[in-house]
């Protein structure tokens, strides 16, 4: 049993990039998409944990604008399966006075999908214990150049001066612009790297990894992310003295 840690030294926002679901199939001689199945199990786990918790904001990369390329029948799979999600689960997680999200490039998702993600967001939007949101067709890239063209559109309408464009207002822009940026990233799967997931949001997220598999992921593994969170000083580009509050 883990001694419990400060609420001061908990994480507000985790953001996780929920990968091995192939490869958790893969082992067990089964189909990619039995993987993708297990895989929403530990979304729910993941879910749990931060309600019981307090963390205020949970990010989950669950489709990448990259993953549109993998073979038709995986991707047609993650489009059921994210439908059914969206039937099966709103209800509970609204119950629960989660606020559900969605940030990414809804174009190329199914009809019925994007009605019950407008839907599921609208009814959840006066929950607060947790902020749940799903970057699904989501690209940090891709977040960055539509927060730019959507500056240049007011920019060439006459309302916006361009001189006045600045980290601030770009960000502003930004999906998440609502939420702190996240705190502690987690990165299943054993790979060492951000996959364009929040490229911007991420300049000074802690980054932890393991490689364990997502549909393995326990509340015991999230808890040793955020202990390992706790344990680290967080300079944003100061001294240690500094932050410590002491001499400069
Ligand atoms: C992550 O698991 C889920 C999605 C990208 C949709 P993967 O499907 O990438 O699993 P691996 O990395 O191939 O094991
Ligand atoms: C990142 O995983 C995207 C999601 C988990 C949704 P990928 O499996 O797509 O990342 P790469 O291809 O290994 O970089
Ligand atoms: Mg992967």
């Amino acid at each position: 049993m883990t001694a419990a840690i400060a609420p001061s030294r908990k994480p507000r926002h985790i953001a996780v990039i929920m990968d091995g679901n192939g490869r958790w199939a893969q082992r067990r001689q089964r189909p990619r998409t039995l993987g993708h199945r297990a895989g929403a199990r530990a979304v729910q786990v993941c879910v749990d944990f931060c309600l019981a918790e307090g963390i205020e904001a949970l990010t989950l990369f669950a489709f990448s604008s990259e993953n549109w390329n993998r073979p038709p029948e995986e991707v047609g799979a993650l489009m059921k399966l994210f439908l059914r999600m969206l039937s099966l689960e709103v209800d509970e997680l609204h119950r629960r006075g989660v606020r559900l999200a969605f940030i990414g490039e809804r174009r190329g998702f199914p009809e019925a999908i994007r009605d019950r993600m407008a839907e599921a967001e609208i009814r959840t939007a006066g929950n607060r214990a947790l902020t749940l949101t799903i970057a699904a067709g989501y690209g940090g890239r891709w977040d960055i150049a539509q927060a730019a063209r959507k500056l240049a559109i007011e920019a060439a309408a006459g309302r916006l001066d361009p001189a006045t464009i600045d980290e601030t207002l770009l960000g502003s822009h930004l999906s998440l612009a609502g939420l702190p940026p996240p705190d502690l990233f987690i990165r299943t799967g054993g790979d060492l790297r951000i996959s364009n997931f929040l490229l911007w949001q991420l300049a000074y997220t802690e980054l932890w990894f393991t490689e364990t598999l997502w549909p393995d992921v326990d509340a015991a593994l999230l808890r040793a992310a955020v202990a390992d969170f706790a344990e680290r000083e967080r300079r944003f580009g100061l001294t240690s003295a500094q932050v410590a509050g002491g001499a400069t």
